[in-house]
């Protein structure tokens, strides 16, 4: 209901808008409406009550309400149902719950803030209040615990093509799912798994994206590796935009993969690559090494040439050398 008393005073925007009318158009009592405003005030908009002209919307407060995203979103599944935090440990850990407590598919967890922002190979991820994009997606696929890895990549390509939609900018993506811009790392993403030995119960995709970050507010340890979009673009982003544009690749990319396979994914992510064909080293649990990373093979292991030997890398991470 407050998306689409947001949606009738945007309408109106250079006026005031009655609380009979809106009541009216809604058909909703002027006390619900009231109600409505005041909660959306709550919230950080700045709506004008003017006692005979009605209301007037200001200022939408800079933060990804579901609100204002239900009424952008052009999805039918991701994103339906959004849970939204100011701050949060981790997006990954509340989808998670959220998952096991039988949430239906496409669920979002969306969080201004990260206290604990979980990365892949046990490490953190640095997430301040408002300045970037903290989500997590809930997903039932129908495949076998060996395919999901392919649905990072699949994330990594949806992230990929919502970042050149909405600003333009073409980054190229690390193996497996890091977004780099001109060699410095933008967006992370994080995929759990709960399975039985053949089947899927639920995948938990969860996407960081660094939007509004100023390059000096990176911590000390990663200012030399991390970068933003605004960084990149030289002035700020959408957030709003960002996340519906991100929500609706996916979903587009997902529903791909479940009628066609992995097929498309896998010849998207060659061609936004900023993997092969370089350089890398490969940082494994018991040996590294350097080679030249040739492809990604079918079922999304990176395959490097190391002398006149193919390595299949199946996990880990490498880092892409520059000569
Ligand atoms: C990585 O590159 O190591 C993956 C980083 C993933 C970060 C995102 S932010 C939203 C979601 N919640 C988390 O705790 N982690 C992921």
């Amino acid at each position: 209901m407050r998306a689409r008393i947001l949606q009738l005073l945007r309408q109106n925007e250079d006026g005031y808008l009655s609380g009979e009318a809106i009541s009216e158009k809604l058909a909703i009592s002027r006390t619900a409406v009231w109600k409505h405003i005041r909660a959306l005030k709550e919230a950080g908009y700045q709506i004008e009550a003017h006692p005979r002209c009605g209301y007037s919307l200001q200022q939408a407060p800079d933060k990804l309400l579901p609100e204002e995203i239900y009424s952008r979103l052009n999805a039918s599944t991701l994103g339906k149902k959004i849970h939204y935090f100011s701050k949060v440990t981790s997006t990954n850990t509340e989808a998670k719950k959220l998952a096991e407590s039988g949430c239906q598919e496409g669920t979002v967890v969306l969080a201004e803030e990260q206290e604990n922002g979980r990365g892949r190979i046990s490490r953190g991820w640095f997430s301040p209040p408002g300045q970037g994009i903290w989500l997590s997606v809930v997903l039932r696929p129908a495949l076998s615990p060996y395919e999901i890895s392919k649905c990072t990549l699949m994330a990594a390509v949806a992230v990929y093509k919502a970042i050149l939609r909405v600003t333009g900018i073409k980054c190229g993506i690390k193996w497996p799912n890091d977004i780099l811009y001109q060699g410095k790392k933008l967006v992370g993403i994080l995929t759990e798994l709960n399975a039985e030995v053949d089947a899927v119960n639920y995948i938990v995709i969860g996407i960081g994206i660094n939007v509004n970050i100023a390059a000096e507010d990176f911590p000390s340890e990663i200012k030399s590796i991390a970068t933003s979009l605004a960084v990149a673009a030289g002035e700020s982003v959408s957030r709003l935009e960002l996340v519906c544009a991100v929500l609706e690749e996916l979903e587009k990319s997902y529903q791909a993969v479940l009628q066609q396979g992995f097929g498309e994914v896998l010849t998207e992510w060659r061609s936004y690559s900023a993997t092969l064909g370089k350089e890398v080293s490969v940082i494994g649990a018991n040996e590294s090494y350097v080679g030249k990373a040739l492809d990604i093979a079918e079922d999304g292991a990176l395959l490097v040439q190391v002398a006149d030997k193919i390595e299949r890398v199946v996990a880990g991470d490498i880092s892409i050398r520059t000569i």
